[in-house]
């Protein structure tokens, strides 16, 4: 952590020797608070000399503004008030905690002239400074005292709005969020020594603590459900696989709504093996199972009412001598056999399993599945959207909603019979590989034979989950996406 942020909101707050945040909005006379935090009017000149118009997302740093209480005083501009969503007061947060981090004190002036600051654009704000503001430095010995990664220090952020109770309730949704968030971002960044099948089934377990049962499936109860598929990539490693099943009940007589992740803990491509440039990002491909992890302790922990399943395969695929083989054959859960082409497409091989134990034992609503399933998608879509497979178009309009609203996008991508027929095999009912063309298509059209009627949608994230381009509200690696998305799909559709 290069900043520990201790939020509180209050209606005034003392700014002897803190560090001011004024917001202000361009079409907006005067920056929030400046009566207070600038009663010597230094914000004027000091505008006029930087040419500052209060450009979405622009700073203007007054250091020892005279006449003031304040140490330093940054000006946040917001562009025009009324273009403001609520994606934008993330990333006002974000840019805010990009500013303060080696301040002790802070004091954030909200209520800009000209905007309408409710407690969810409050709340949505100290989002965007947890999320900034996470850093994954557990393996850093050497913390240097100018490095941006200096050691934790905690600083204390007030919040300075109107209505500030109710910002302070929607405040403790929002840290839900941003802990579930750097969860997902703590799995996906942690390396495979540390977090292997078993290691990150314990990790789960902890959301015991929040009221989510948790079960952990070790590979002897697998065997006997019959999950070839997943067990087959397991086999090459010495670390045994893990199912994890994730239960929170907050809505007890309600159809459940699943959600099912991959989580290779790392891919080395098993006896297919992939080339060595780049390898150590297969520590990432756990990503699916981290955002399902991390989702489930967001609707714990804000306590959603909603009855929500999670279930994450977990596994290593190594290339050892009892690792399968490519012309292998396996048979999955489901009783459908599988000729193992490529054993570096275990994605699918793990999910077809989980996927089908889901719907068998909880009969869901609905099935989301999460999964850095191909390179495929990343040369389709790049590091901006994430695939969106399904065959619900209800499913595809809720989803694609939730991804405009939490700038967690998705791009839907096609299903079809043409598509299916790549899969079939000489040998056996399916191949887990469909040839170099519509590589990340036929990969869902697998899945797809793993869900029955059921509505489903499958993530494709591997573009997005890990290495995607840092931004306001991510400078980590494993940018924990697929949590506030899904959190919001849940929001805004299936709570009673
Ligand atoms: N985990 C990879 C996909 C991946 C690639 C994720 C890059 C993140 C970044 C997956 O298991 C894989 O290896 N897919 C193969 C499938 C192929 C063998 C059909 C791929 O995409 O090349
Ligand atoms: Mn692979
Ligand atoms: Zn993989």
């Amino acid at each position: 952590m290069s900043a520990k942020f201790e939020i509180s909101f209050a209606k005034s707050a003392r700014i002897e020797g803190a560090t001011a945040v004024l917001l202000k909005a361009s079409d907006g006379e005067a920056p929030a608070g400046a009566a207070v935090a600038d009663p010597a009017g230094v914000f004027a000149k000091a505008a006029k000399v930087a040419r500052f118009t209060a450009k979405p997302m622009s700073v203007l740093d007054i250091v020892a503004p005279q006449g003031a209480d304040a140490d330093r005083i940054f000006v946040l501009g917001l562009g025009k008030a009324a273009d403001m969503t609520a994606h934008d007061w993330l990333r006002a947060g974000g840019v805010a905690a990009s500013k303060i981090g080696k301040s002790e004190s802070v004091v954030v002036f909200l209520d800009a002239p000209g905007l309408d600051v409710q407690s969810a654009q409050a709340a949505d704000f100290a989002l965007g400074l947890l999320l900034r503001a996470y850093s994954f430095d557990t393996y850093k010995t050497k913390k240097g005292e100018d490095d941006d990664k200096a050691k934790a220090s905690t600083v204390r952020v007030t919040i300075v709005t109107a209505d500030s109770s109710a910002a302070q309730k929607a405040f403790a949704v929002a840290r839900a969020v941003a802990d579930g968030v750097n969860l997902a971002r703590d799995l996906v960044n942690e390396p495979a020594n540390i977090l292997g099948p078993e290691e990150f089934a314990a990790k789960a377990k902890e959301l015991e603590k929040l009221g989510v049962d948790v079960e952990i499936l070790t590979e002897k109860e697998m065997r006997k459900l019959g999950m070839g598929a997943l067990l087959g990539v397991a086999q090459g490693s010495v670390r045994p696989p893990r199912l994890v099943v994730m239960h929170w009940k907050g809505a007890k007589k309600e159809q459940p709504v699943a959600f099912v992740g991959k989580g290779v803990v790392f891919d080395t491509g098993g006896i297919s093996i992939k080339p060595a440039a780049g390898m150590e990002e297969m520590k990432g491909d756990m990503g699916g199972a981290a955002a399902v992890t991390g989702l489930m302790h967001v609707l714990a922990a804000r306590k959603a009412k909603v009855n929500a399943i999670g279930i994450i395969g977990l596994v290593e695929n190594m290339p050892d001598g009892n690792a399968q083989r490519p012309g292998d054959i396996v048979t999955s859960m489901s009783g459908q056999t599988i000729e193992v082409i490529n054993t570096d497409a275990e994605g699918r091989l793990v999910l077809c399993d989980a996927l089908w134990y889901c719907n068998e034992r909880f009969k869901p609503k609905f099935m989301i599945n999460l999964a850095t399933l191909t390179g495929a998608i990343i040369v389709a879509l790049g590091n901006t959207h994430a695939g969106l497979f399904t065959n619900s178009d209800s499913l595809a309009g809720e989803l694609t909603e939730a991804g405009l609203a939490t700038d967690e996008t998705l791009w839907r991508m096609p299903l079809g019979k043409e598509y299916d027929k790549m899969i079939d095999s000489k040998f056996a009912d399916m191949k887990n590989t469909g040839g170099r063309h519509a590589g990340a298509i036929t990969a869902a059209q697998f899945l797809k034979r793993f869900v029955g009627e059921t509505p489903w949608a499958h993530l494709d994230v591997a573009g997005t989950a890990m290495s995607s381009p840092s931004n306001e509200i991510n400078q980590s690696w494993g940018s924990g996406f697929g949590v506030r998305l899904l959190d919001q799909l849940v929001r805004a559709r299936y709570e009673v």
